[in-house]
């Protein structure tokens, strides 16, 4: 059991980084790819970012879910880890400002889509001091 905590706190690392290659993959599009001829790769890198733009949210769910299982596996079978929970509060935050940003999207309020891309910012910290300390 111990084991399958630490296997869902990985695919919570893994769900996480796909959200943040939300933001990876339009950087690198406007820096580089946009500027290249419109060749297959091009148009490859266009259907694999639209693709995780466009799912971000389900993207996010799954994460949760993950999230969900190794709290209650490492509660069960482990520790109350603080950093742990910073995280875990963190990201559920995060998830309720997307859900706010996507229903009013029409509004276009780019403050909250900055305080949106700041939180996880604030999450990635989160997790590596969790990964580091484990306390
Ligand atoms: C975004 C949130 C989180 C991520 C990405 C995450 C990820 C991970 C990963 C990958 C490990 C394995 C580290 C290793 O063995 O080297 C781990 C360990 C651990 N996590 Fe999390 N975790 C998160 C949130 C939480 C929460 C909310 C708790 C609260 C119960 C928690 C409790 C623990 C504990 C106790 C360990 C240590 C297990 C051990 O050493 O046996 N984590 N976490
Ligand atoms: C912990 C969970 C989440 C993280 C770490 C996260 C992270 C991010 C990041 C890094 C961006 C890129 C910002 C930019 O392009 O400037 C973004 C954009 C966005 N997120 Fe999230 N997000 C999460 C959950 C959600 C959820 C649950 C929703 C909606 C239900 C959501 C809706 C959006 C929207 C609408 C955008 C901007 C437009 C777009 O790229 O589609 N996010 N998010």
């Amino acid at each position: 059991m111990e084991e399958l905590g630490e296997f869902f706190g990985f695919m919570t690392g893994i769900g996480f980084s796909i959200l943040l290659l939300n933001y990876l993959l339009k950087l690198l599009n406007r820096i580089w790819i946009s500027k290249l001829p419109n060749n297959n790769f091009r148009k490859q890198y266009n259907l694999i970012m639209k693709f995780i733009v466009r799912n971000h949210r389900f993207f996010a769910f799954g994460t949760a879910i993950l999230l969900g299982t190794h709290l209650y596996l490492q509660l069960t079978y482990r520790w109350l880890s603080l950093t742990g929970l910073i995280a875990a509060i963190l990201m559920f935050a995060n998830i309720g400002l997307g859900i706010i940003i996507f229903y009013f999207r029409k509004h276009n309020h780019k403050s909250l889509l900055l305080f949106h891309r700041f939180i996880a910012l604030l999450l990635i910290a989160a997790v590596l001091v969790h990964l580091i300390t484990k306390a």
